[in-house]
Formats: C-alpha cells, sequence, structure tokens
C-alpha cells in the first residue's frame, strides 16, 4: 500500500487548515471519504493485507474515517456561521433613514401668513359657514333677486334658498348683525364656484377683510392695503388702486401690485401688463350697514377680500392651480 493511513489522516488534516470556506470543506470531505475517496479506498484494500494485520488496521482506518467525519463537519459548520454574519452585516456607520415628516399644506401656509400680517395691526379672525343661505350672500350685501350681479359669480345652489358661498363676504353681515361698531375682523375660508380651468377651480380659499369704526376713509384702507402687500411680498413691492364695481362697496377698488415675477416689465404671468390683480376692496356700501341696522350717519368702513390660491401661486412661483389639489405628495412635500 503507498500511503498509511497515518499519513493519509495528516494530509487531510493539513489540507483542511489551509480551506477557506465550506466549499472547500465539501471537497475535501468528498476527496478523503467519498466514494473514491483515499480513506474508503483504503478501507476496501484492507482485504488485500494478510489476515493477522486486517483486524487493527481496519480498526485504525475506521477511527481516522470517523475523526475526519467529525472534524469536517465541525469546519463546515463554522464556515457557514460566518457567512451567516457576513451576510447579515450591519453597517452601523450607515446613515439612518430619515422618516418624512409632514407638513402644512401650502394654501394653510399662506392663509396663516395673510391671518398672521391683520392679527398684528389689530383684526380679530371670524369664520362663517360654508353652506349659506341667499340672504347673507346676497341680499344682505346688497346683491338683490335678479340683480346682473349675481352673474359674475356661478353659484351652486342647494335649494331656493340655500346655496354653496360664492364668498367670504357674508361673513361682514353676520359679524355686525351681532356686533356693534367698533368692528375690526378678517374671515378666512372656503368657497365656491362653478368653475374650472387653470386658474380657477371650483372650490378655492379667500380671506375678507373688515373695518368698521368712526371716521373710517378710504385713506385707511389704502394704508392698510399698502402695508399687507408689503409684508406678504416686500417693501419694493408698489401698489395701484384701480376703480371697479361691487354692490357691497362704494366707492370700490381692484388692487394690482408690480408683478413680482417681471417686476413691472411684462410677461406671461402679468399677460405684459406689469400688473397682477390680488385683491377687490372698497368702502362699505351704506345698504350694507342699514341691513345690519348700523347708523350710517355715524358709522362708515372699508372691506376687501382676496383669494388664496392666487397669492400663494405668485409666492411659490405655480402656474396652475388645479396642483394644490390634485394631493401629489411629490408636489406637497415641497414647501
Ligand atoms: N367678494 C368679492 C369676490 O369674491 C371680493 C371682494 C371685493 C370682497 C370687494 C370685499 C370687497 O370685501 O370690499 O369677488
Amino acid at each position: 500500500m503507498a500511503k498509511t493511513i497515518e499519513q493519509i489522516e495528516k494530509d487531510a488534516l493539513k489540507e483542511l487548515e489551509a480551506a477557506t470556506d465550506s466549499d472547500a470543506v465539501r471537497a475535501l470531505s468528498v476527496k478523503y471519504l467519498g466514494r473514491k475517496g483515499l480513506v474508503t479506498q483504503y478501507l476496501r484494500n484492507i482485504s488485500n493485507l494478510p489476515q493477522e494485520m486486517r483486524p487493527e488496521a481496519g480498526k485504525t482506518a475506521n477511527q481516522t474515517k470517523n475523526n475526519l467525519d467529525a472534524v469536517f463537519a465541525k469546519a463546515s459548520k463554522q464556515f457557514a456561521s460566518i457567512s451567516y454574519l457576513e451576510d447579515s452585516y450591519i453597517d452601523v456607520s450607515l446613515p439612518g433613514r430619515s422618516i418624512h415628516q409632514g407638513s402644512l399644506h401650502p394654501i394653510t401656509q399662506i392663509t396663516q401668513q395673510i391671518c398672521d400680517i391683520f392679527i398684528r395691526l389689530g383684526f380679530d379672525v371670524a369664520e362663517g359657514p360654508e353652506v349659506e343661505t341667499d340672504y347673507y350672500n346676497f341680499e344682505a350685501l346688497n346683491i338683490p333677486k335678479n340683480h346682473p350681479a349675481r352673474d359674475m359669480q356661478d353659484t351652486f345652489y342647494i335649494s331656493e334658498e340655500i346655496v354653496l358661498r360664492t364668498h367670504t363676504s357674508p361673513t361682514q353681515p353676520r359679524i355686525m348683525e351681532k356686533q356693534q361698531p367698533p368692528v375690526r375682523i378678517i374671515s378666512p375660508g372656503k368657497v365656491y364656484r362653478c368653475d374650472s380651468d387653470l386658474t380657477h377651480t371650483p372650490m378655492f380659499h379667500q380671506v375678507e377683510g373688515l373695518l368698521v369704526d368712526k371716521q373710517v376713509s378710504f385713506g385707511d384702507l389704502k394704508g392698510v392695503l399698502t402695508t399687507f402687500v408689503h409684508q406678504m411680498f416686500d417693501e419694493e413691492t408698489s401698489l395701484r388702486f384701480r376703480p371697479s364695481f361691487f354692490p357691497f362697496t362704494e366707492p370700490s377698488a381692484e388692487v394690482d401690485i408690480r408683478c413680482v415675477i417681471c417686476k413691472g416689465d411684462g410677461c406671461r404671468v402679468c399677460s405684459k401688463t406689469g400688473w397682477l390683480e390680488v385683491l377687490g376692496s372698497g368702502m362699505v356700501h351704506p345698504a350694507v350697514f342699514e341691513n345690519v341696522g348700523y347708523d350710517t350717519t355715524q358709522y362708515t368702513g372699508y372691506a376687501f377680500g382676496m383669494g388664496v390660491e392666487r397669492i400663494a401661486m405668485l409666492k411659490f412661483g405655480i402656474d396652475d392651480i388645479r396642483k394644490f389639489f390634485e394631493n401629489d405628495l411629490r408636489f406637497l412635500r415641497q414647501f
């Protein structure tokens, strides 16, 4: 016989020392203990030995076989647990996964900014219902039935006498009915009109303002709106008051600001005019005061109303109003 069983075992153990993974151990197991393995062959050849040597040789060879079996099994188990550790390796230096924090909707943010400016100027916040009576939405505001001004707003009627409010102005008579002057309120909220395109959605937001006291003048209105525009945009933003018509104010004015995009040079956003219309305003019409029982010989007041989406679009540079209501998180997360 070429090699002694001791030599075979020694070789096997030496080779095992050089093994670096469980595949190498499996190969050694085949080489020594497999069907054609060196130990297996040795065992088979024992029958060729002289009779008296066979028991001893058989015993040693079997011991070697069992020993190598155990050693290989142990080594492959060790390699398996190392590779498990390698597979489930935790890189403690990796940055943590951030959890996205929710934030206020851009329209809510702008509404709050608008309100904050007027709160600092001494106004209180008052809210009115979104489902409104025809009386407060129109009649009390000097818009009688069949008045052409009703065509200015595409109203959602719930019934003959109930509407979804088309503006926040009905808060004015509601407040004045309950409270004697001085009145100084702003009223934010949702309003509804049957209209939908790039710049109109069936639901949008307005902020209404109303101030009534003795000796309130158009100059006061200009002052307060100028302060508002300067705080909302910046001190450089100039305003112009353009004569207009609203049934509930006389005189009435629409307020434009210098285009915040082109600074007045003329661009797509301002339709090349250099100006952007941002709100409607005026001195409260005496007919409105009469409807709520205010003494028109003692009191005067001003009112204004603005669209929140319009201001948000200008502040954030957004050209499609519908983006605010599609609830696409990729859009909303930018604010
Ligand atoms: N309610 C008007 C609208 O929705 C806006 C408005 C104009 C409100 C003049 C006012 C005002 O208080 O004085 O178009």
